[in-house]
């Protein structure tokens, strides 16, 4: 019998939700709203995507994954984030996904996130809009790669379907 996989998110501007709906439909997976869920909701998937956007460094989806690692030793747990980290980055991601959780074995999967301006909530825009003029006013030379991504895709913010083949092959693959 196939596996049965769950996939949870918490999205404040969909596009975690976007990349969860793209990942379930590919996976025939059960799809979850993590607000408001409760463990026993996973108790029969043996294996668990979880996903959420990056706010500042901080994934909001964390504490549901240690509350999961916690009830469910056994089960095997991936993470996905979207988020304007450059991809390229792996340092950085992974140093991310470490001090957000901690002693938890799961593997981890960025995709590009967007931000939308006239969607956010006034205490997001104010955060990102000052994250990205601090950066404009940065000498073009110290920007990193991941501030680039942040001022480009602060304009843009297209979600790709394709950004989830990587993680739907690791999932078959185990
Ligand atoms: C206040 C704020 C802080 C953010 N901080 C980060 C960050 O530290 N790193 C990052 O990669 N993206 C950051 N982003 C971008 C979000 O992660 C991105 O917009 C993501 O697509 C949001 O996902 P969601 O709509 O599913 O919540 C931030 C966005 C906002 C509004």
């Amino acid at each position: 019998m196939p596996e049965k996989f769950a996939v949870v998110y918490i999205s404040r501007y969909g596009a975690a939700k976007q990349y969860a709906q793209w990942l379930a439909q590919a996976m025939g997976a059960d799809l979850f709203d993590g607000d408001g869920l409760h463990m026993k909701d996973l108790k029969e998937y043996p294996s668990i995507v979880f996903g959420s956007g990056v706010y500042a460094g901080r994934l909001p989806v964390a504490s549901l994954i240690r509350k999961a690692a916690s009830a469910f030793p056994e089960k095997k747990l991936t993470l996905f984030t979207a988020g304007l980290t450059d991809l390229s980055n792996a340092e950085y991601y992974q140093k991310l996904v470490k001090s957000n959780l901690p002693g938890i074995p799961l593997r981890a999967f960025h995709f590009p996130g967007k931000i939308n301006a006239q969607k956010m909530k006034l205490f997001h825009r104010i955060i990102a809009n000052l994250m990205i003029s601090a950066l404009r006013k940065k000498p073009s030379e110290q920007l990193t790669d991941n501030d680039r991504a942040f001022i480009k895709t602060g304009e843009s913010g297209q979600l790709d379907r394709s950004a989830v083949t990587p993680l739907v092959a690791a999932l078959q693959n185990t």
